[in-house]
């Protein structure tokens, strides 16, 4: 039977790199001999255009009855003056909560051929890989009473037993995967909603004595991702924290162009890239599509258990790198410049050339 996508281009060159991405899904399902088929709809500024809600029910319910979600980005200048509900990202944040994608996995991870284009030095970078695991149904993000008038402002931080638990177990279950550390980052020294988190992690962590557990204030963890990011295996935040985080991770491995997500729930996975719509490059074939190819990666890796075919595409970034090939936000003196369609057509072909030797050696 066919794993079936509900694709979700959106706006700018998530439409772009959209299409990339699935041209190496496509790919992956030759060599590996499974069907995939894809369903694509709306979602945010080109749906509020079009029907004037960023998130249709027609969206919804698509990716309700379709295997994962795969979506490019959303946003842009044309909708910034919309009310809240109406902005493209509130369609993002419906899609999450009416999904139940309680876990956010966004990987930091330093491909070596990119280490010069972060902002951090060489020695500080070199083999930095860790996972923000970011909880994104609850929070702030979600809590009520929230509103503001001409007097005042207020939104609420909670969180409930269950939602802690629940992420606490998938970051000591990721950690199991990796190198068994979690670093669960709170502002515990101020917020009871932190202090009750802790509480939780803690409560959890008794299920998995095989993991090492540290908590971080997170002014603290954002000063230390920047000071020596390779003490990092696993972190767990909240919604908020998680957002703020997840960017400054995002930025010391050199590109936002790079990075790939995936969000979990009990029954949904939604794969995306990190980057924005970049309505600025938006239409110009510039766009990298190597976070929304690696978000492809991931889903295959988490959604449909099958770790070689993730690798595969991996390997394939990887040595498009090292042969020095680069669109432009990632480019460098010495390199080759190329944009979006060059870029896929590259990861294709490395794909294919070490198509045999994976089936081979995963008995295919
Ligand atoms: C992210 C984004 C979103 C968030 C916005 C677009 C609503 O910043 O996915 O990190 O704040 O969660
Ligand atoms: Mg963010």
């Amino acid at each position: 039977m066919a794993h079936t996508i509900a694709l979700l281009p959106g706006d700018g060159i998530g439409k772009e790199v959209t299409v990339s991405a699935v041209e190496i899904m496509k790919v992956i399902a030759e060599i590996f001999s499974f069907e995939l088929s894809f369903t694509e709809y709306l979602i945010g500024g080109c749906s509020y255009d079009e029907f004037g809600t960023p998130l249709t029910e027609e969206t919804l319910n698509g990716c309700k009855k379709a295997d994962v979600v795969f979506l490019g980005a959303v946003g842009g200048y044309k909708w910034e003056k919309l009310p809240h509900h109406l902005k493209p990202e509130a369609a993002l944040l419906r899609l999450r909560k009416e999904l139940g994608l309680f876990a956010n996995l966004r990987p930091a991870k330093i491909y070596e051929p990119l280490i010069d284009s972060s902002t951090l030095k060489r020695e500080t970078l070199t083999g930095v890989d860790f996972m923000v695991l970011r909880e994104l149904t609850g929070g702030i993000y979600f809590g009520s009473p929230r509103g503001y008038n001409e007097k005042s402002g207020w939104n609420t931080m909670v969180y409930s037993y269950e939602e802690v638990e629940r992420i606490a177990h998938k970051a000591f279950q990721i950690a199991r995967t990796r190198s068994s550390r979690v670093t669960s980052v709170d502002k515990a020294n101020v917020l009871e909603v932190s202090q009750f988190w802790r509480n939780v992690v803690h409560k959890v962590h008794e299920q998995y004595d095989d993991v090492e557990l540290t908590d971080m204030y997170v002014d603290n963890a954002a000063m230390q991702i920047v000071r020596n990011p390779g003490q990092f295996d696993v972190i767990v935040t909240s919604n908020l924290f998680g957002d703020i985080l997840s960017d400054i991770a995002g930025m010391i491995t050199g590109s936002l162009g790079m990075l790939p997500s995936a969000s979990l729930g009990e029954l949904y996975g939604l794969y995306e890239p990190v980057h924005g719509s970049a309505p600025d490059i938006a239409g110009q074939g510039k766009a990298n599509p190597l976070a929304a190819i690696s978000s492809a990666a991931m889903m295959f890796k988490y959604s449909f258990n099958l770790p070689h075919a993730s690798e595969l595409i991996e390997t394939a970034v990887t040595e498009v790198l090292e042969a020095g090939y680069r669109t432009p936000d990632i480019y460098s003196t010495g390199c080759t410049g190329i944009g979006t369609e060059k870029m896929c057509e590259l990861i294709k072909e490395h794909i294919y050339q070490k198509a045999a030797y994976a089936r081979e050696s995963y008995h295919l």
